[in-house]
């Protein structure tokens, strides 16, 4: 352990260094836009990946990226993000090759968290028709990685929460995303909502787009 707290200290020289008064500024208020709602995966940090630092970013990360309506961790983080540090964008990223969403369609037995993953289950369920059995195993599970994706962002446009901030005029656009971590690259899935009115049509053609893509 000692080496983590040796690479702290060269962190934070290293911040220092560019701006000497970075930790101090940051330490009187944070004023994030954007609130992360992603995978718990090592290999998809948030920040590192849309290159912000420390303060630009409210972050919530879940095996699977899950948004589930009685979490009250995620939607406390939700809460908070909107209400009080006032976030213009939600984003929801996923990933390719997703060890929880690979659990669940594969129906892996790993114990306590087979629960948490029958809401993957639920979304597998909603697009069971366009799941086809034996197509390339690799692809069905980036398919529902995708998928699960636009069912989170319809999952965080539903809650009180963001209904809310759009009834009192506040701008705020629920995002879906997915990053690779093959090419450490993010794709838009389309799915950006910034309205009620907008909910349907948008997770409709997100749907449709990904069901073309993996026909
Ligand atoms: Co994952």
């Amino acid at each position: 352990m000692e080496d983590l707290f040796k690479k702290n200290v060269a962190w934070a020289e290293s911040v220092k260094k560019n701006d000497p008064t970075f930790f101090e500024q940051l330490s009187k208020q944070q004023a994030p836009e954007y609130l992360w709602i992603g995978c718990s995966d090592s290999r998809v940090p948030a920040n590192e990946i849309v290159g912000l630092i420390p303060g630009e970013l409210f972050v919530h990360r879940n095996v699977a990226n899950m948004v589930v309506h009685n979490d009250l961790n995620c939607l406390s983080v939700m809460q908070y993000a909107v209400e009080y540090l006032k976030v213009k964008h939600v984003i929801v990223c996923g990933h390719y090759g997703c060890g929880g969403i690979r659990a669940s369609v594969e129906r892996q037995k790993l114990g306590l968290i087979d629960n948490w993953l029958l809401n993957v289950q639920d979304v597998q369920y909603i697009h069971k028709a366009y799941l086809s059995e034996g197509k390339d195993a690799e692809a069905m599970v980036d398919k529902v990685c995708e998928l699960n994706v636009t069912e989170q962002v319809m999952n965080v446009c539903k809650t009180n929460i963001i209904k809310d901030a759009w009834g009192r005029g506040q701008e705020v656009t629920v995002h879906g995303w997915i990053y690779s971590i093959a090419d450490g690259l993010l794709k838009d899935l389309g799915v950006n909502v910034s309205s009620s009115d907008e909910i349907r049509s948008k997770y409709h053609q997100a749907v449709e787009a990904i069901n073309k893509r993996y026909a």
